[in-house]
C-alpha cells in the first residue's frame, strides 16, 4: 500500500449504474447498496423488463420497502427502451420523475436483453424528444453481432452505432455504462460534453487474465468481458484523472451461485457488498484518493443535473473480509466479488 491518509470523508457517493433485480433477490440485496450509497441508478432488465412508467413505479415501491430502517436511500428508475417504445409515455415518465433516464440494450446483447432494441433507426423519435427534455440515454454498447469477437463489441459498437447516434442527435445526453476499453476512454474523452462513462470497480481492479487465473473463475465473468491490460491502465488512468466525464457505477450484478457456477454460467460480477471500499483500493494504488470524490460523488450528479449528496462517510484504512456467501430467503445464496477475501479500506460506522 502506498502511503496517503488513514482515513478519508467524502460526501456520499452515488452508484450511477446498478442491478437490483426483485424478489428474494431484490430484499438480500439492497441493504449492501442502501448502507453507503444515497442514490443508485436502477437498471430495468428485469423479467418482464420495466418498460412502462407504471412498472418503474411499482418496482421503485418495492425497492424502497427493502430499503433498511435508517437508511436514506432513493433508488432511480430507468425505462428498458425496445423497438416499440410509447414516446408519450417515455417522456411523460421524465416529466413526472418516475425515471431519470433509458436504457438501451442492443437485443441479445446481455442478461435480460432478448426483448432490447433490435434496430436504433426504430429509436430516433425516441432520442430526440429525450435530447429536448435533457433525458440521459444510458448505453450497453456492445453489438451482438456473432461474427465479431467478444473483445471487439464494445469497440464496434462505439463506431457503427454510438458515433452515429451522436451525430444524429446533438445535445443528447449519453452514458457509455461500463467502459471497459480504450477505445471507449477516447470515444468519452474526445466526444462533446455531453457523452460521459461509468467505470466498474471490477474492470478497475482486473484484466482478462482473472477469468482463467487457476481455472475457470465465473464470479469473475461479466459483460462487457474483462478486457487486456491496457485496457484496464486506461481506465484506472481517466477514472483517477479528475476528468468529469467519468464517474462511479458498480454494475454490481447478483446471480444466484449456482447460476453462475454451472456450464453455462450467467454474466455479473454482485460488487456491491465493498464497492465504495474497492474503488478506494484503486484510488490509493494510483495515489490519488483526493480525487475519488469527485468521481464517486459529484460528476454523476453533476451530469444528471442533480445536486451532490450533502451528508459525508468516511473510509478508514482498516482491512476487512469480504462475506464468501450471503443467504437469499428461498434458501439459495449470491457470492459476492472477492468473497472471502479481503479490502483494505473499510467504512467507518463512526
Ligand atoms: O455482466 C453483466 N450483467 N452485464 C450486463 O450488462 C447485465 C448484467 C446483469 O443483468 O446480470
Ligand atoms: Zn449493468
Amino acid at each position: 500500500m502506498n502511503g496517503g491518509p488513514e482515513r478519508l470523508s467524502l460526501r456520499r457517493p452515488d452508484d450511477w449504474h446498478l442491478h437490483l433485480r426483485d424478489g428474494p433477490m431484490l430484499q438480500a440485496v439492497v441493504p449492501y447498496t442502501a448502507r453507503v450509497f444515497g442514490r443508485a441508478i436502477v437498471m430495468p432488465n428485469l423479467v418482464p423488463p420495466v418498460t412502462t412508467a407504471a412498472a418503474a413505479r411499482a418496482y421503485r415501491e418495492r425497492i424502497l420497502a427493502a430499503v433498511p430502517a435508517g437508511c436514506r436511500f432513493t433508488p432511480l428508475m430507468t425505462c428498458y427502451l425496445t423497438d416499440r417504445t410509447d414516446v408519450e409515455d417515455l417522456a411523460a415518465g421524465f416529466a413526472e420523475a418516475t425515471w431519470v433516464a433509458a436504457k438501451l440494450y442492443p437485443a441479445g446483447a446481455t442478461t435480460n436483453s432478448a426483448a432490447g432494441v433490435t434496430d436504433v433507426s426504430a429509436l430516433d423519435a425516441a432520442l430526440a424528444r429525450m435530447a429536448e427534455m435533457g433525458m440521459p440515454l444510458l448505453v450497453h454498447g456492445e453489438v451482438t453481432d456473432r461474427s465479431i469477437d467478444v473483445f471487439d463489441r464494445e469497440a464496434v459498437f462505439l463506431e457503427r452505432v454510438l458515433a452515429p447516434i451522436v451525430r444524429r442527435v446533438p445535445g443528447l445526453k449519453v452514458v457509455v455504462e461500463h467502459a471497459t476499453t480504450e477505445e471507449a476512454v477516447r470515444f468519452v474523452e474526445e466526444g462533446p460534453d455531453t457523452v460521459a462513462a461509468t467505470i466498474t470497480a471490477h474492470h478497475l481492479l482486473l484484466n482478462r487474465n482473472a477469468l482463467f487465473e487457476g481455472g475457470l473463475r465465473p464470479h469473475h465473468y461479466c459483460l462487457p468481458v474483462l478486457k487486456r491490460e491496457r485496457h484496464r491502465l486506461a481506465l484506472r488512468r481517466v477514472a483517477t484523472s479528475g476528468s468529469p466525464k467519468f464517474f462511479l457505477g458498480t454494475d454490481s450484478a447478483p446471480h444466484r451461485t449456482g447460476d453462475k457456477e454451472c456450464a453455462c454460467g450467467c454474466a455479473g460480477v454482485f460488487s456491491a457488498p465493498a464497492a465504495l471500499e474497492l474503488y478506494a483500493e484503486v484510488f490509493a494504488e494510483e495515489n490519488a484518493l483526493d480525487r475519488l470524490e469527485a468521481f464517486a460523488s459529484l460528476n454523476g450528479p453533476r451530469f444528471y443535473g442533480l445536486p451532490a449528496n450533502q451528508d459525508k462517510v468516511t473510509l478508514c484504512r482498516r482491512e476487512a473480509v469480504v462475506p464468501s456467501s450471503i443467504p437469499l430467503a428461498d434458501g439459495s445464496t449470491v457470492t459476492p466479488f472477492r468473497g472471502g477475501g479481503s479490502v483494505f479500506w473499510s467504512l467507518d460506522r463512526g
